[in-house]
């Protein structure tokens, strides 16, 4: 489950294998013999134990003393697929001046415009990434490289790293674009060709598992913060203000959670993980104008994924990378709000923000643009020593090579019975169920 495939041997000698030392021991370092368990806890290692079963654990990312391609025969390509995130920039950057600089990898090219840089009919250009070329791309948001969603046929993306002779190819995506690069892996290898798929994940909504947390995240929940500061602002200075806002986040509702934290001002959070109900006197709309009634003033803070069982007409639109369209949650709570109030003779002051594409679009944060630089070069240092097929991660708190299979096994949610929502649901105040919920959500 846990097992790195790698390309072979490792017989040169790492250009950074002098900084090692003697750094086997300390507690600050994991050695490249070592593992990095994935049970933090007595109680869990105590489960596995009276199951019967082995301790799980994760190859420690990080330089080896020896690595399996020589640097100065060595292609990388760099591509970015997907939604935007903050700090794409920051990665690209950082890959390129970490092949360059610390390991001499002169010749980095960059594939435009996703998976859709392989394929010849789109006639993207392919671009050289130099250190020149990359330097202060990091204070923009997006990508330089631009991106797309959508997979490609893996035989031509393969044809394509075939003929520009890649060795190394860093996929900076989601999972549906670490599915792709698996497929592109697998082709290569049947082909007899050794070349190194490694991925840094990518999702704003932090919704890939065994990752602490995504890079680019916490920017974009600082950034949505700055709305519900103003949606909270808006509806305290108003008499029965309530104030809404709509956050992203498909599956996962880590954006609206932690923004609504980082203020401790929002009064409901509502995320796709935990069904509610709207009507009765359990439901939101009850809890929302008692909580006018009671206060003045209400603020709700809805993931777009929420509550999609509210909106199902039956018909499914999905975009070009497979996910479901979502219906427009902040819009149906908008009108149903004011409804209610309405029929109950309460006078309201509703005031929505949508911040959408603002909370990703922007460059990285310091801390983001650290975490930028530290996932890249565990990606360069997991390419250089010839694995493939994986993703580097940090899962509490080290540097580590999930296989790519593992980081799409499964999603990453906020769990209802975890300490993130406990924290919500002490903040807001909020009930741990509103009415008679659905046990489970049917809309993704
Ligand atoms: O998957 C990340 C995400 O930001 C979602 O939260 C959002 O629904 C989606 O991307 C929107 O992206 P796009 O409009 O580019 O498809």
């Amino acid at each position: 489950m846990t097992e790195v495939r790698t390309l072979g041997e490792c017989r040169t000698e790492s250009p950074l294998s002098v900084l090692l030392g003697d750094r086997r021991t300390t507690r600050h370092y994991v050695d490249e013999d070592d593992r990095v368990l994935v049970d933090d806890t007595l109680g869990m290692v105590q489960a596995r134990r009276d199951a019967g079963e082995p301790l799980v654990s994760f190859e420690p990312g990080g330089p080896r003393r020896r690595i399996y391609f020589d640097p100065a025969k060595t292609r990388a390509a760099v591509v970015t697929c997907g939604g935007l995130c903050p700090g794409l920039n920051d990665v690209i950057r950082a890959l390129v001046l970490e092949l360059h600089q610390a390991y001499g990898v002169r010749r980095v090219l960059g594939f435009r415009n996703g998976y859709q840089g392989f394929v010849p009919s789109y006639g993207h250009d392919v671009v050289d990434l130099t250190p020149t070329s990359v330097s202060g791309i990091d204070e923009k948001g997006g990508t330089v490289l631009g991106t797309s969603r959508g997979d490609q046929d893996p035989e031509v993306v393969a044809d394509c790293l075939e003929r520009m002779d890649v060795d190394i190819l860093f996929v900076v995506g989601g999972d549906g674009s670490m599915r792709g690069a698996m497929a592109v892996s697998r082709v290569l290898a049947a082909r007899g060709r050794h070349v190194a798929v490694v991925g840094v994940p990518k999702t704003v909504d932090n919704d890939l598992p065994f990752i602490d947390a995504s890079f680019g995240f916490q920017t974009a929940f600082g950034r949505a913060s700055e709305s519900i500061r103003a949606a909270h602002t808006e509806a305290r200075s108003t008499p029965n203000g309530v104030g809404l806002v709509k956050l992203m986040g498909r599956h996962s509702g880590f954006i609206a959670c932690y923004a609504a934290l980082a203020t401790s001002d929002s009064d409901f959070v509502l995320v796709p993980e935990v069904p509610f109900a709207l009507e009765g006197e359990d439901g939101v709309l009850a809890h929302v104008r008692r909580r006018v009634a009671e206060q003045g003033h209400a603020l709700v803070v809805v993931a777009e994924g929420a509550g999609q069982e509210h909106l199902d007409d039956g018909r499914e639109e999905r975009d070009a990378s497979g996910n479901v369209r979502l219906r427009d949650i902040g819009g149906l709570l908008r009108e149903r709000i004011g409804a209610d109030f309405d029929a109950h003779g309460q006078a309201l002051s509703l005031r929505y923000i949508d911040p959408s594409y603002a909370i990703r679009s922007v460059p990285a944060n310091p801390s983001d643009s650290v975490y930028c630089l530290r996932l890249a070069h565990a990606a360069v240092h997991a390419a250089m020593a010839g694995r493939t097929e994986v993703v580097v991660g940090r899962w509490h708190g080290r540097f580590v090579h999930v296989p790519m299979a593992l980081a799409v096994s499964e999603r990453n949610v906020v769990s209802e019975s975890g300490d993130l929502w406990l924290a919500v649901l002490e903040s807001t105040g909020q009930p741990a169920r509103f009415g008679d919920a659905p046990a489970t959500v049917t809309a993704h």
